[in-house]
């Protein structure tokens, strides 16, 4: 927790938040874990960040407004599990839900779906925390459609959607973003997201993993949402790829759907930089290039590194795990996200050569 702490204290700093309560809030997700000494090996490996840390840092720039500070996170349960660390997650938002005015009530409509005896895979439910200057934070949950194996993920999060009155959203969405016959294969329903507020602005995120595929295919996805230019999100792929064919980590799309319309009103892409690139100067570099391109403060995000690590950008690689482009409403920009780092380094791909 210390070093943890340390680093969201220093973020917040460079995007002018109070720490106080981001640094609480972090405390609780790790609950009994948080005074472990930082050099113990992880008491849980969570797939929230390659070297198991439980959470991960992003920056979200915005066209509209200034930068905002994310944490995505897994709650740890005193003995950590994925069952019980989905609880330990419904504690943590219950225990919060009064003084930060969460609404519990589109989670409690589909939250069985997603809660299963056995669960399958690396989590059931994961969290993000949204700090943005001088309002209290926002929460988001996520589900995970795979908990009751891959094969049943189209159906629950069909089933999810009818309860939320969103199924006319969700045939459209798999029309476009699905490769033929790749449903549940290359094309896999990997997050299931709610807002915790009851606004009409509050967002149904879902989100599909697209394994070995190309730019164009997330262009198709995002071409059924209105007004978004199906370019910017190949553009955008390619910048931060660097590649044809993204055959390491998938691309990740997501469609944002607010109130109660019948189509999704945004497109997000996630491109998984950090398996594309040799070293994370590598990854800093195409993500300044890709700020500048949308004219956001490429100074404020070298900052938000300097906060989290003091080692050479080329001694390492998955500092930046991941960029995104969201495009639509309610918040068009680019998110950056950054690795905790807590419990360790990946040397970079070049450290071979390098040797010889
Ligand atoms: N670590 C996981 C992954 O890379 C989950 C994850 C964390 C993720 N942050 C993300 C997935 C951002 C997509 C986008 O898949």
């Amino acid at each position: 927790m210390d070093r943890l702490g340390g680093e969201l204290a220093r973020l917040c700093k460079v995007v002018g938040t109070e720490p106080e309560t981001p640094v609480e809030l972090l405390a609780g997700l790790l609950g009994s874990h948080g005074a472990r000494p930082a050099a113990a090996p992880p008491v849980w490996p969570s797939d929230v960040a390659d070297d198991h840390s439980p959470v991960e840092f992003s920056l979200a720039f915005n066209d509209n407004e200034p930068p905002a500070l994310r944490i995505l996170g897994e709650a740890l349960a005193a003995t950590p599990g994925v069952r019980a660390n989905m609880s330990a997650a419904e504690d943590f938002l219950e225990a919060h839900a009064g003084r930060f005015g969460l609404s519990m009530r589109r989670l409690d409509m589909v939250r069985d779906l997603f809660d299963s005896h056995q669960p399958q895979g690396a989590y059931a439910l994961w969290l993000s925390l949204v700090f943005r200057n001088g309002r209290r934070p926002e929460f988001k949950v996520y589900f995970n459609p795979e908990v009751r194996g891959a094969e049943h993920a189209p159906e629950l999060v069909g089933e999810a959607l009818h309860r939320l009155g969103l199924e006319d959203a969700y045939r459209a969405m798999l029309a476009h973003a699905v490769r033929p016959g790749e449903l549940g294969v290359r094309d896999r329903l990997t997050f299931f997201a709610l807002d915790l507020y009851d606004e009409p602005q509050a967002r149904v995120k879902v989100y599909l993993s697209h394994f070995d595929a190309e730019a164009h295919d997330v262009a198709r996805a995002a071409s059924m949402v209105d007004g978004v230019d199906p370019e910017m999100v190949s553009g955008f792929c390619a910048a931060a790829g660097n590649t044809r064919r993204f055959d390491a980590r998938p691309l990740v799309g997501s469609y944002t759907i607010t109130g109660d319309a019948d189509r999704p009103v945004g497109y997000s892409v996630y491109v998984p930089i950090r398996s594309y690139v040799e070293d994370d100067l590598q990854a800093r570099s195409r993500v300044v290039e890709l700020l500048t391109r949308h004219r956001f403060d490429t100074a404020l995000f070298d900052r938000a590194l300097g906060a989290l690590t003091a080692r050479p950008l080329g001694d390492g690689v998955g500092l930046i795990p991941h960029v995104s482009l969201r495009l639509g409403p309610p918040r068009p920009g680019i998110t950056v996200y950054l690795s905790a780092e807590a419990y360790g380094v990946l040397p970079p791909r070049t450290a071979g050569v390098r040797a010889a």
